[in-house]
């Protein structure tokens, strides 16, 4: 069902790369709420990926960018005000990737440079985002930055790997962002702390799959996919949220409230237990 939240609404979007990504559910609803939207990603990613169908089905228009690379992103920005003939109200940063994680490289192993891509690539690429947005006052009042968290920014999560420091960063740059565009024009940035959601980027980390299970286990809703992510960020796109600003919101099925529930406690107890009979 479509409500039209974000009828005549200009956009940018990033970080779809193929059908399992959180930002490609993301456009096509944006879409649905009647947005205006431009979609990009790097040209790896473009050669890669399959942003050329969901371009298709938004009527968008593709504009390659390195959310890393200054140039890039005024380049992006100045294109997209051009193509959707004005200034913007909402962007979309979905963007993570380490390389310690792809390779393997545990908390206590990072390699340094790896880690550096990490945090410029997944975090500081929101406050280039911000930073140059601001400076090409290129985002009305009342627009709405959203980033995608994860609950490792707050809590240990040993799998994560350097992600966490990733996303602590990007949670704080929120934070602090958030204050100044709010005084300087009213804009508003926030970030969605997801459940773990079968994509690329997911999928890397260690264990993924043991994670969804037992987060899907100690939800009380289950856990969040990315469609049901995609609602709730159209909302936080939309009018009705404009006085939402420097939050971190879960989107987790409550994962992030509980402790423990009856079953998971019995079924741990109750297996090492058995390990503890049979040795
Ligand atoms: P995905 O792999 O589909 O998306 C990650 C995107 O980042 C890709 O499109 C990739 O091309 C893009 N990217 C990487 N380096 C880039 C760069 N230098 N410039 C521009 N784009 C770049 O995976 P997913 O899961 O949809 O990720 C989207 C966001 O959601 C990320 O911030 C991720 O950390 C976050 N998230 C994901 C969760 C999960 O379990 N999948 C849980 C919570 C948050």
């Amino acid at each position: 069902m479509s409500y039209n939240l974000l009828a005549n609404k200009k956009g940018i979007i990033f970080g779809a790369l193929d059908p399992a990504s959180i930002a490609w559910k993301i456009a096509l609803k944006a879409k649905a709420e009647g947005a205006d939207f431009t979609l990009t990603n790097t040209a790896v990613a473009l050669r890669f990926g399959q942003l050329d169908d969901l371009a298709e089905q938004c009527n968008a228009k593709i504009i390659p960018a390195d959310a890393t690379d200054i140039a890039d992103i005024e380049k992006l920005l100045q294109e997209s005000m051009d193509h959707l003939g004005g200034k913007l109200d909402f962007i979309l940063h979905a963007i993570g990737m380490s390389p310690n994680v792809r390779k393997k490289k545990g908390y206590t192993d990072l390699n340094y440079n790896f880690l550096n891509k990490t945090i410029d690539i997944s975090a500081l690429s929101l406050h280039k985002l911000l930073q140059t947005a601001l400076k090409m006052d290129a985002v009305n009042q009342g627009g709405s930055i959203l980033a995608l968290s994860y609950i490792a920014a707050q809590r240990t999560f040993p799998d994560y790997g350097d992600m966490a420091d990733a996303k602590a960063t990007l949670e704080s740059i929120v934070r602090n962002f958030g204050y100044h565009y709010g005084k300087h024009n009213q804009v508003r940035v926030n970030a969605v702390s997801q459940s773990p959601t079968p994509t690329t980027a997911g999928t890397g980390v260690n264990r993924f799959d043991k994670f969804l299970t037992f987060a899907q286990e100690l939800s009380p809703l289950g856990n969040a996919n990315a469609e049901s992510c995609a609602d709730y960020c159209v909302t936080l796109f939309s009018d009705l949220t404009r006085m939402v600003t420097m939050q971190t919101l879960y989107h987790d099925g409550g994962y992030s409230a509980m402790g423990m529930t009856p079953e998971l406690l019995d079924l741990i107890h109750d297996t090492l237990q058995s390990q503890q009979n049979k040795g």
